[in-house]
Order: C-alpha cells, then structure tokens, then sequence
C-alpha cells in the first residue's frame, strides 16, 4: 500500500457540498473516504465509500477502521454531515431534537476522536467542520434554534481542539456558509434566501469547497472560524 499518498474522510458525502469535496480532494489527488446513509460505491479504487448513520457511534468506527485498512492513514477529516430544521422554538418535539443532535453533534464527536486518534500516531491532521452562520447572526423569521445550539457547539468545540492540539501537530478549523445553492434549498426560494445576505445572492457550494481546501492548506491557521457567508455574520 502506498501510504505516503494523503487521504480525506468527508462525512455527508452523498450529495451537495459533501459530493463536491469528493470531487475536489480527489482532483488534489487525496485518497477519498466517503461516508453518508446513501452513498453509492465508487468505481475509482481511490475512493472508498462506507454506508451508514453518522449519528450512531457505530458508523463512525466503521468508517474509521475501513479507511485505516484500506489507506492506511488519515489526514484530514471534513465534518460536513448536517441536518436543518427551521421551527419556532416550542414548536420543536422531541424527536426534532434527537434528529438533529444526533446528525449534527454525535456526527461530529465520535468519528472525530477516532480521526484525531489517528493522526496523533502520524504527528499530524487537520479537522474542518461545516458550521452556519446563523450562531453568530440569528435572522429574523428564520426561527432555528437547533441549528444554533448544534453548530455553535461545533464553532465552541473546534477552538477548544485547536488549542489541545496545537503542539501536537494537528489543526482544527471550521467553515461558517451564509445560505448555499445545494439540494438543500429548493430552486424556487433561492431569490428569497439570496436577499437575506448583504451581497444580495445565495453562496455556491464551489464558495464553500474553496474554504476548505484554504484551510486545509494553511498549515498556520488554526482554531479559525471562517465565515464564508456574503456579509451576514458582519452585519445588514
Ligand atoms: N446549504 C446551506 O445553505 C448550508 C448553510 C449552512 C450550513 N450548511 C451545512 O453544510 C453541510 C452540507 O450541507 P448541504 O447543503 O450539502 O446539505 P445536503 O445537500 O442536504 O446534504 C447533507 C448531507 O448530509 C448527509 N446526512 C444527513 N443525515 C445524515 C445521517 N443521519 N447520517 C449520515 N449522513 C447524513 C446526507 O446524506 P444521506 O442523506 O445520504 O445520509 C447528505 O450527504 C451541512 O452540515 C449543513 O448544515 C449548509
């Protein structure tokens, strides 16, 4: 096996801007590890796809041993799995919650300790989560507070590993979008969701794929939250 070859997992890799860090690592010529409740197998041997739900501890070692077996090491880690539910505050239930603390925190904690476990033994890696930004810019008629709670979590959390890290070699970074043109959005709400940003259009999902192959390049940023969002989180 060659291991000296560098190799990206990307969590939510299905479709929308998971699908197309697929395509970008692999243009960087990264071993690929792709991992979504959907995705399909590969017919190019440098990428390896792993079935499952993110949000289940399991999928996690799963993706984890199956990448380390097959490539041998792994080098970056993209959480981008995520779930949005937009609802007033008390009209959340239960199963609401579960759903999207499940995807969007347990998605991110238990794939990413098994990674950085990994990449302690190499004295290196990098970690990038997707976030919003909506932590930092709640807009009016957009009523998510899962959203905030989970991805502001992920913003607290990548700080907080940065700087456990920092002199061991291994990065943690996060990507903020404003409202991005990928299935998630149906094609008919995008003139409305591009007036919500002060450039007045949606982000493309190349806006967000570009972030993170910067990030995953800067070799001095660390801890970094960057907003990639149109001008929202600075203000309207
Ligand atoms: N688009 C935006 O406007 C926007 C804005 C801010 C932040 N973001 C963030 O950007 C990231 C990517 O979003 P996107 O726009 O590309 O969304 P998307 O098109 O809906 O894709 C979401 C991906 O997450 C996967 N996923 C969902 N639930 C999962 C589960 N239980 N287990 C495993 N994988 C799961 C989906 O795959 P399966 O269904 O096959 O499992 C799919 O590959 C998310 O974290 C999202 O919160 C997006």
């Amino acid at each position: 096996m060659n291991t000296s070859q560098k190799v990206v997992v990307v969590t939510g890799a299905s479709q929308g801007i998971g699908a197309e860090l697929v395509n970008a690592f692999r243009k960087l010529d990264y071993r690929v590890v792709a991992t979504a409740r959907s995705v399909k197998p590969s017919e190019d041997p440098n990428v390896l796809t792993v079935a499952g739900d993110i949000g289940d501890p399991a999928t996690a070692q799963r993706v984890i041993a199956e990448t380390i077996a097959r490539f041998g090491r792994i080098d970056t880690l993209v959480n981008n799995a995520g779930i949005f539910v937009a609802k007033p505050f008390t009209s959340y239930t239960a199963e609401d919650y579960a759903n999207v603390t499940a995807v969007n925190l347990n998605g991110f904690f238990f794939i990413t300790q098994l990674a950085i476990a990994e990449m302690e033994k190499n004295g290196s890696g990098h970690v990038v989560s997707i976030s919003t930004s909506l932590v930092d810019h709640a807009i009016d008629g957009v009523p998510s507070v899962l959203a905030s709670l989970t991805k502001g979590g992920l913003n607290a959390a990548t700080k907080s590993l940065a700087i456990e890290y920092a002199k061991r070699g291994i990065r943690a970074n996060a990507v903020s979008p404003g409202i991005i043109k990928s299935p998630m959005h149906a094609q008919e709400t995008h003139a409305a969701l591009g007036g919500l940003h002060p450039v007045g259009h949606m982000g493309e999902m190349s806006d967000i794929v570009g972030a993170v192959l910067y990030l995953d390049s800067a070799p001095f940023v660390t801890g970094e939250i960057l907003h990639v969002d149109g001008g929202q989180s600075a203000g309207h």
